[in-house]
């Protein structure tokens, strides 16, 4: 719908209705037959139906007369700086070309953070309402996601940092931090970041910051500050993820980037993410992606112009509907809150509203419901909890042989865990496996030599 006063490159409608995408044809099945015949609009993923801006479409135009679709090797020079120059010019953070690690997106990188930094087993903190991967990939491997909910207010949701470290358990290893927030909008003030950083710092929690809707700022009195650049400790012990997917309308073309200043957390992002796929992007991929950071700005520059506007319309209409539902205000994400009598309702921020009278609860909703309604998937759980703690005995023990390592007393230290918990009946009845299996297991692992 055209609300900008001016013509705009974004007034062409594009008819998706019939191309082989997710957000058009995939949200078909989904609807009952009734809903179908409604023909609704489907808002309920974040994917623009704006076209990609024009040096995008030119490069990878360029690329395909090119002809030449080999491997890539790795990330180039100039892939690096534009995407390095694009944190420094619009948010004033300095990332060194080194931290740089592509990826296809950042569900992928999430899944590979969730297995790469603990055991099945493990729980994650997460702040609902949050976007729905979030919850599932952790549960999908094994670990339970335990929830520090936002504070419901008269506009929105807000942090509340005694509910945060309230919510942490002896077992939580990760926070994954949405910023800013999808799908409340909210845009973490810098007090804010410290805090949770902080008390992840204070109780050993790694911070993942899904910062992929980082571009994406609403409202033009706030600015977005990423979670690493308060400070070294909060740049060691964090990963941050984002990409010009939802930025510049390229989710389809699968090419992000995360940000690992601690060498040995990027080590050990490396070494699970390589055992899980071969790690390298699509080329069109990377060909758009610096394309975008490096001649994008404008088109973004009008994009948050028009959306901005698009989200005045949208609350105008509905507020002066008088049906009930109040459109929330929205600091970030070109996604829409509104408020009913009963819940809040989320559109085109990829999860579903708050549970509400009469819909089926979700399948999965703490660790006992995992555990009952999952015979196969536990007995899973058990065998991938032991076989990760033996890995991980392995792996120190692997950079042992190797060479001479600073790694000794971790190494010396691991194993006495591993040794200890393989001692305790709980982790044999946790598992399955008889002690001495386990413990003969252990040894006989240890005693022969790596490949
Ligand atoms: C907060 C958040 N993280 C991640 C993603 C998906 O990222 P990707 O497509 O790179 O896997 C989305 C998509 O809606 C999102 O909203």
């Amino acid at each position: 719908m055209t609300v900008a006063a001016s013509a705009s490159r974004f007034d062409e409608v594009i008819d998706r209705r019939t191309s082989n995408s997710m957000k058009w044809a995939g949200a078909q099945t989904m609807l009952a037959p009734d809903e179908a015949a409604a023909d609704p609009l489907p808002m309920w993923v974040a994917d623009m139906d704006f076209r990609a801006p024009q040096p995008v479409i030119d490069a990878l135009v360029a690329a395909a007369q090119d002809g030449m679709f080999g491997y890539p090797n790795g990330a180039t020079k100039s892939y690096v700086a534009a995407v390095t120059n694009w944190q420094r010019r619009r948010f004033g953070w300095e990332v060194a070309p080194e931290w740089v690690v592509q990826t296809s997106g950042i569900i992928t990188a999430i899944k590979t953070i969730v297995q790469a930094f603990s055991a099945p087993g493990d729980s994650v903190l997460i702040q609902p309402p949050v976007y729905a991967h979030f919850r599932d990939d952790v549960l999908l491997n094994g670990r339970f996601p335990v929830d520090a909910p936002l504070t419901r207010t008269a506009d929105g949701y807000r942090y509340d940092e005694k509910v945060f470290e309230a919510a942490i358990r002896p077992d939580t290893k990760i926070f994954i931090l949405s910023h800013p927030h999808n799908p409340t909008g909210n845009v973490w003030s810098e007090a804010e970041l410290r805090s949770m950083g902080e008390i992840c710092a204070r109780h050993g929690i790694l911070v993942v910051a899904d910062e992929i809707h980082q571009d994406l700022i609403m409202n033009p009195a706030l600015k977005h500050v990423p979670f690493a650049s308060l400070g070294e400790a909060f740049a060691e012990n964090s990963i941050t993820c984002t990409a010009p997917s939802k930025t510049f309308n390229l989710p389809g073309l699968q090419s992000a980037n995360l940000f690992i200043p601690n060498p040995r957390l990027r080590e050990e992002f490396l070494r699970q993410y390589d055992r899980n796929m071969f790690p390298l992007v699509n080329v069109m991929g990377m060909v758009a992606a610096e394309a975008a950071y490096a001649h994008g700005e404008p088109w973004l520059e009008e994009l948050l112009a028009y959306i901005r506007a698009n989200h005045a319309h949208f609350s105008q209409a509905v507020n002066g509907l008088n049906g009930g539902l109040r459109v929330l205000p929205a600091d970030a994400l070109y996604l829409e809150k509104c408020r009913g009598p009963l819940y809040d309702e989320f559109a085109l921020c990829g999860m579903a509203g708050e549970p509400r009278p009469g819909m089926p609860p979700p399948i999965y909703r703490s660790r006992d419901d995992l555990m009952r309604q999952t015979p196969a998937f536990q007995a899973t759980l058990r065998r991938d909890r032991l076989d990760h703690h033996f890995d991980s005995a392995w792996r120190l023990l692997d950079n042992h042989f190797a060479d001479a390592n600073p790694y000794m007393p971790a190494i010396a230290a691991h194993v006495d865990r591993v040794e200890k918990m393989i001692a305790r009946d709980d982790f044999s009845a946790l598992t399955g496996v008889p002690k001495p299996i386990m413990a003969a297991e252990l040894r006989a692992r240890m005693q022969s030599p790596p490949n």
